[in-house]
């Protein structure tokens, strides 16, 4: 039999950070969209309550909060604002968010040829379309120069070779960037500024084969150098990887305007920006993230006595990330004793590692709620795991929940936004969920629930 354990004393079986809330029911606000708010213990989003959108809809689904997208858009447009803002749309992309992206005023990040079709299906310009990919072919490229994108993210010597081929025979003139590897690996809280050189992304800097790559792209007429491009990780908290990021950066700007004679007009540094998964993350707000970093950026043109390239930035997660949460239906409780005594609660819901890989892929946390009612009951240290046939199956790791939480109550996760649908798969034949968009007191299905007929399209039989 289990111990009952005494508030607060979880030692070994919770993370540090983990803290008993005071009201198991309130919404941590920063983990969830701006309209999220419980009304007697109803998650409400929106203007609906979740229950009512889940009992049209079914759970699981992502339900994705329009205005707060919106909302976090216009911050990284307005925070930003001289420069040119790509929402990232590895995180999330349907045709629907395509178009808010663009009415927006934002450009749009792709970085496959899929994504790129919901790009153009959305009627984004391809003007203001920016195209990465370390392995793109021939065919790819031939489209995107076709449809006339704004600018390719050239990531290989073989590439360099590939498009200016493609652009010569379409006759066109294509703007290029350089991705560059500045020798800087950020994580959250860390950043460190000599790693991650060993990776399939970029040309070094310090090996010298981004500045042969700008002398490269220089030779073919029919490209044209716009700038270089960082990308320095994910989850960042902390400029200081900006930082060293683009001081050696802007040294090959430099260098390639003094002796390649080519003063490029762009500079882009990449996404990553951090979001709020738990109690322990505390992101900045755009505008702060932008005064920081074009402090940098000047700083560093000032000293090497060059103009200041127009800039750009590529957010996905910090757009979209806590514009979404996921709704799922517990279908059944048990609790699990632990060594030293203390007890877990295994709270199964309809979901799992299909519709989120991230705790089993990058051991991340998430937080959850119960949606569906209040509750007095003492909060238990829990689990909420999915339904997949694998023990790794866990949606998340350690939350405080409602000691009574039972079969047909709603739980929420919040920050499923980013790289949630984006990296859905149909593992055990799971039908990846809908994404609902809710506004002013009504929903809208933008992207709909696989059906059977869906997962056997493929199955030849
Ligand atoms: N720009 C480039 C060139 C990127 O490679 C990425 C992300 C972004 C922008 C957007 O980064 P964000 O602002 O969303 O952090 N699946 C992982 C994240 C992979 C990110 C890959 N590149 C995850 O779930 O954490």
């Amino acid at each position: 039999m289990a111990r009952s354990v005494p508030p607060g004393d979880f030692a070994g079986t919770s993370p540090v950070w983990l803290r008993e809330p005071s009201d198991a029911n309130a919404l941590v606000p920063v983990l969830w969209p701006r309209t999220a708010t419980k009304v007697d213990g109803l998650l409400h989003v929106g203007g609906m309550s979740v229950a009512d959108v889940v009992a049209n809809v079914n759970t699981p689904a992502y339900l994705l909060d329009e205005e707060d997208f919106r909302t976090r858009a216009r911050a990284f447009r307005d925070g930003f604002a001289d420069y040119d803002v790509y929402y990232a749309g590895k995180a999330f992309l349907s045709v629907a968010v395509a178009r808010w992206v663009a009415e927006e005023g934002l450009c749009l990040d792709v970085c496959s040829d899929g994504e790129l079709s919901v790009a153009l299906r959305a009627g984004v310009e391809p003007a203001r379309i920016g195209y990465h990919g370390n392995n793109k072919s021939a065919m790819e490229l031939r489209r995107a120069v076709h449809e006339g994108v704004g600018r390719i993210i050239v990531d290989s010597f073989h590439e360099i070779e590939r498009v200016a081929d493609v652009a010569a025979q379409l006759g066109v003139r294509q703007p290029v960037m350089i991705r560059v590897t500045a020798g800087v690996e950020a994580h959250t809280h860390e950043f460190i500024a000599t790693a991650h050189e060993d990776q399939k992304f970029g040309f070094s800097i310090s090996s010298g084969d981004a500045y042969e790559a700008a002398k490269a792209v220089l030779t073919h007429a029919s490209l044209d150098l716009r700038g270089l491009h960082s990308h320095i990780g994910s989850q960042i908290f902390d400029t200081s990887g900006w930082e060293v990021a683009a001081r050696r950066v802007l040294a090959l700007h430099a260098q390639i305007a003094n002796e390649l004679n080519h003063a490029m007009p762009e500079l882009d540094l990449g996404g990553g920006f951090g979001i709020a998964y738990t109690t322990q993350d505390d992101p900045a707000e755009p505008a702060d993230l932008a005064a920081r970093i074009t402090a940098i950026v000047e700083a560093e043109c000032h000293a090497l006595r060059i103009a200041k390239p127009h800039l750009s930035i590529e957010p996905g997660r910090a757009i979209v990330g806590s514009s979404m949460f996921t709704v799922y239906t517990v279908g059944t409780v048990k609790s699990v004793t632990l060594d030293g005594g203390a007890s877990r609660t295994y709270v199964s819901v309809d979901g799992g590692m299909s519709d989120n890989i991230r705790p089993a892929l990058y051991d991340a946390d998430y937080s959850a709620t119960l949606a569906s009612r209040s509750s007095d009951a003492t909060p238990v240290l829990a689990r909420v795991v999915g339904k997949h046939c694998e023990s790794g199956d866990i949606v998340v790791k350690h939350e405080f929940l409602p000691g009574d939480v039972a079969p047909g109550d709603l739980i929420a996760v919040p920050g499923t936004g980013a790289y949630g649908r984006s990296m859905a798969s149909n593992y055990n034949h799971a039908l990846r969920p809908p994404v609902v968009a809710v506004k002013d007191g009504e929903y809208r299905v933008i992207v709909r629930r696989e059906t059977e007929d869906d997962l056997l399209a493929t199955d030849m039989g």
